[in-house]
């Protein structure tokens, strides 16, 4: 087995192992991908503060979310279609997140089921929703959600029109993928996961297909999203949902103070600084630079989280000592999956703790909830400054 030693080495992995169609929707961006190369340059942008002579013994980086004990503040975000980096892959990305202690996020557009999932763990785990026309599936998926002890609902606010990601088309991207002469050649190359889907009779959005109704090709993610989400989305359409699930809810896909205030005022638990890994609004800024401005509008009021751009335990002290009280990663724990199944995404969760607690001792900190702004330099203008 090669020596894997960071997230990196599991994305070179990644990308020998799993169909390019598979890949390529994972490692992209909307457009130029302007706003997916920043998420992760940003973070380079920030500096820490090394302060030495400090007691580091007994260090931890337990923390909670949401009012839910975590090992570490860094949740697996939801991720449609994991299901295709390797089979089963929500159930082993869920028990790998168990078995660490942190929480798994399911995606609406996950190839195995709510149901799939929580016959194959113990504990709860949280559900992803996007927002769409139909009020009978979306209270059907919310009961569905309760049945399989889902503790949070995370409602997606960013994605009522998909931003187009160049590659998706180019490649054909679907699920069950099509079978042309270009993907057959490329996935007669990726033996150990085509043995994997042989074996497996989760091929289909487990969630969807023999739910939904009226939905002509479930295959295609584009098509799905075009008959069935709801461009017409507000707020008060989102204060009904909260209304109808009836527990935690966190709304992901803020990047706006004024929007944060918004989700305060629906009775949101907690907000996800997103801009959807830059996969949505491309040319936003990065996460990572919208976060401060949000921190400081309703931070004291409200838990905010953040992803996008994070592929290292640095990056997860950089967020946390911005303010972010939780952060999630995307691709750092698929590039684990396709790398090496549910063995990946522990690998990928090992890799950012050992980081973080590495980083959190050589910045002279011992507990996660220390952490903040006066850990980092800072460039000037890092957030931007904007004609108003
Ligand atoms: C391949 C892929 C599929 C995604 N699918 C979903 C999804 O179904 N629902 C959702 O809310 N976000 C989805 N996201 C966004 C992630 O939840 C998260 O915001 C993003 O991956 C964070 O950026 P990172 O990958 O740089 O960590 C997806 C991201 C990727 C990379």
């Amino acid at each position: 087995m090669p020596v894997i030693t960071c997230i990196d080495d599991l994305k070179r992995l990644h990308k020998r192992r799993t169909p390019k169609m598979f890949y390529d929707y994972a490692e992209s961006g909307s457009y130029t991908e302007q706003t997916f190369r920043e998420n992760t340059s940003d973070f380079a942008q920030l500096r820490l503060r090394q302060k030495v002579a400090v007691d580091m013994s007994g260090r931890s980086t337990t923390s909670t979310m949401i009012g839910e004990k975590v090992a570490m503040p860094v949740a697996l975000a939801p991720v449609g279609l994991t299901g295709m980096q390797h089979a089963d892959g929500e159930i082993l990305a869920a028990k790998a997140a168990e078995k660490f202690g942190v929480p798994f996020t399911l995606s609406t557009m996950s190839i195995c089921s709510i149901e799939d999932v929580a016959e194959h763990t113990t504990k709860p785990f949280w559900f992803q929703v996007y927002t769409l026309k139909d009020d009978d599936f979306m209270r059907r998926l919310f009961e569905r959600a309760r049945a399989a002890n889902c503790s949070a609902i995370v409602i997606t606010v960013d994605l009522q029109i998909m931003g187009q990601r160049h590659k998706d088309l180019k490649n054909g991207l679907s699920a069950p993928p099509k079978l042309t002469p270009a993907s057959i050649a490329n996935m007669m190359t990726k033996v150990q996961w085509g043995l994997g889907m042989l074996q497996t009779k989760r091929r289909f959005f487990g969630n969807i297909v023999g739910h939904a109704k009226g939905v002509s090709d479930p295959s295609s993610l584009s098509s799905w999203t075009a008959e069935a989400f709801d461009e017409s989305l507000d707020w008060g359409r989102i204060a009904k949902f909260k209304e109808m699930w009836g527990g935690k809810v966190i709304l992901k896909g803020v990047m706006d103070a004024e929007d944060a205030k918004n989700a305060l005022s629906v009775g949101a638990d907690a907000i996800v600084v997103s801009n959807h890994g830059g996969r949505q609004l491309d040319g936003a800024l990065s996460s990572i630079r919208a976060l401060p401005s949000i921190v400081d509008a309703v931070g004291d009021k409200i838990e905010v989280h953040m992803d996008s751009g994070i592929r290292s335990g640095q990056d997860v002290l950089k967020a946390l000592s911005l303010g972010a009280k939780g952060t999630y990663i995307g691709r750092a724990f698929v590039n684990g999956l396709g790398a090496m199944g549910e063995a990946g995404v522990t690998k990928s969760l090992e890799v950012i703790h050992k980081e973080l607690i590495t980083t959190m001792g050589l910045v002279g900190e011992r507990r996660v909830a220390d952490l903040d702004r006066s850990n980092l330099l800072i460039p000037k203008g890092f957030e931007g400054d904007w004609v108003d």
